[in-house]
């Protein structure tokens, strides 16, 4: 291919809205470029890696078994009104009407459209198992588009649906998708981590996800260093023996507290340490209000609470709610004598002479008791893992890290073919609900991740089995006709058995060396002075530091040799 031809606008300044590396370099290598708040082009050079991470992905799922299908993303409301999930979905999923009025949807996921294919299709129990994927189109309202390719609006998302017998059945297709990710994932040259993730209330019974270790991840990850304990914070369990204090309950007393709001303020004000307070917040569960106290110096695990209460949605109460709920304005609620339910965390339930708000203004209680003062309506563990607290399994003290999530495998249950009622014959005669696992690749976020962590000052360092090209041939003076024969003739022999890029542009060869680590291909050959010199020509892996100088006659063999050295760091 020529450069020259094929729309490669790189540039050299950061743009205005790109605030991590992967985002930079896409946009300043000329890979992508923004239509509107996370929505995408790829161009040419972006698209040809798109294109291979998919073939990667497509390749290892039909060896995995999988069946590839291409159904529709404009998807009639009625099947998400099956499942039940059209009202749950909440601002994230987009909606429009079609010319009839009919209610529509732009698929976010796909579980009720790969479960009614099979519901349609599936008799008998000899169909199955089955894992059904597709690599399509995903919309997502996200509150929060950012980071690129990273989260947008619409982007490419591999997803698979499996369908079996029993739970054997979905366990062997779960253990199928870890190999699977793990050989995906190690042929685009991404190292990741697979965590324990929520499974949320919906009667999921496992789920993994693929981190990319990051500083700029969305995700937080606990890790214990002696055993093989890793956890998405979400669900995050630490080792904690809350031990009721061995000291005398007093009596309960209102105290003023005109000045202190925050704890930082309180803890000053009462003269004690954050593990005396119980923070008090209000929520609101699917619309009706409720109380959660933690011990103070915890933080709430909004998934953990979520999860214990089986709630679909949860948010923070506004100031009218909490003042509806306590009496009070906020930053004084305390969970004695209200009307509302009370959850608490467990370290609440062993707590004597606490303090928390009055439910007054300016006024706060100390000696509060659980039991004696106020009982919770459920108790559970909603606190948020901290670095340094111990590990559940080991006691060993726990670490956090970031990390950015590329794939989820998750073990569905009978959710979706329970309430879309799916039903197949079975061996005995009678008939049987299959069970499902689902399982998810970003695509375009697996190709960020890649630039997070193959880059340098100078830009990308592409893997060379998802590089847009294998090498790049830098003729350094488009005058000189000697060169340029002979980058040519190199070009053309060499792009019989390799993807080659030959750098074309009547451009200074600073600008061209530029581009081409920029961009990030994996070989450059550099046909300059050292070819009228000598006759050689100049090699650099752009992994690598180090240029050689390699004879023409031996190119070819250096580069073979140079191109299966890096296809072996990927292999599986
Ligand atoms: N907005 C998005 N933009 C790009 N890729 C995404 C986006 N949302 C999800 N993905 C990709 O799709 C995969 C499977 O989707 P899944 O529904 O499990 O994601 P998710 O849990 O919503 O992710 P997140 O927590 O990041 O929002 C994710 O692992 C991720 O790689
Ligand atoms: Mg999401
Ligand atoms: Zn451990």
């Amino acid at each position: 291919m020529l450069l020259s031809k094929m729309l490669v606008p790189t540039l050299r300044e950061v743009p205005k809205d790109a605030e991590i590396t992967s985002h930079i370099l896409m946009y300043r290598a000329g890979l992508i470029r923004k239509l509107g708040s996370g929505l995408y082009t790829f161009l040419p050079m972006g698209l040809r890696t798109l294109h291979k991470v998919i073939n990667i992905i497509r390749e290892e799922m039909n060896n995995s078994g999988a069946l590839e299908l291409l159904p529709p993303i404009l998807i009639p409301a009625e099947y998400w009104k099956e499942s039940g999930r059209y009202d749950l979905m909440g601002k994230e999923m987009f909606r429009l009407k079609d010319r009839h009025e009919a209610d529509m949807v732009l698929g976010p996921t796909h579980e009720e459209v790969f479960t009614s294919v099979v519901r349609e299709n599936v008799r008998s129990y000899r169909d199955l198992p089955l894992n059904l994927y597709q690599i399509n189109t995903k919309f997502r309202d996200e509150i929060r588009p950012r980071f690129g390719v990273m989260r947008c609006r619409e982007f490419i998302m591999k997803d698979a649906y499996s369908f079996d017998i029993d739970e054997a059945g979905l366990d062997k297709h779960y253990e199928i998708m870890r190999v699977t990710y793990r050989r995906i994932f190690k042929r685009c040259g991404l190292e990741v981590v697979p965590v324990l993730a929520d499974t949320g209330n919906m009667g999921g019974s496992a789920s993994e996800e693929f981190m990319v270790p990051s500083t700029v991840g969305e995700e937080e990850i606990i890790k214990c260093p002696k055993c093989d304990y890793v956890a998405n914070v979400e669900l995050a369990k630490s080792h904690y023996e809350f031990k009721e204090e061995n000291i005398q309950p007093l009596p309960i007393e209102e105290v003023h507290t005109p000045n202190a709001k925050t704890i930082e303020e309180l803890v000053k004000f009462f003269n004690t340490t954050p593990d005396h307070f119980i923070k008090s917040i209000v929520y609101v569960a699917d619309g009706i209000p409720i109380m959660v106290v933690i011990r103070g110096d915890f933080e709430i695990n909004e998934t953990k609470l979520k999860n214990l209460i089986k709630a679909n949605n949860l948010e923070l109460a506004d100031e009218e709610t909490i003042l509806k709920v306590t009496n009070a304005p906020v930053g004084f609620a305390s969970p004695i004598g209200l009307k509302v339910k009370i959850i608490a965390d467990e370290s609440v339930v062993v707590m004597k002479n606490a303090i928390s708000g009055a439910n007054k203004k300016d006024y706060h209680l100390k000696n509060i008791c659980y039991s004696r003062d106020f009982k919770a309506d459920l108790i559970g563990d909603i606190r948020k893992v901290k670095s340094g607290e111990s590990c559940p399994k080991c006691k060993a003290t726990l670490e956090s890290y970031r990390g950015i999530e590329v794939g989820h495998i998750f073990k569905l249950g009978y959710k979706y073919t329970n309430s879309m009622n799916v039903k197949v014959l079975g061996k005995d005669g009678k008939e049987f609900t299959p069970i499902m696992g689902c399982y998810g690749i970003g695509v375009g976020r697996t190709m960020a991740s890649v630039i997070e962590q193959n880059n340098d000052e100078d830009g990308i360092i592409w893997p060379i089995t998802i590089a847009p090209f294998h090498i790049i041939i830098v003729p350094i003076n488009m005058q000189d006709e000697k060169l340029v024969k002979t980058a040519f003739e190199i070009y053309e022999r060499l792009s019989e058995r390799y993807e080659v890029l030959i750098d074309d542009r009547d451009e200074r060869p600073g600008v061209k060396f530029k581009d081409a680590d920029l961009i990030g291909i994996p070989i450059r050959i550099t046909v300059g002075k050292t070819f009228h010199e000598t006759e050689s020509l100049e090699l650099k892996v752009r992994r690598k530091k180090d240029k050689i100088l390699v004879k023409l006659k031996e190119l070819d063999k250096k580069i073979e040799e140079i191109y299966n050295e890096e296809k072996r760091l990927y292999e599986v």
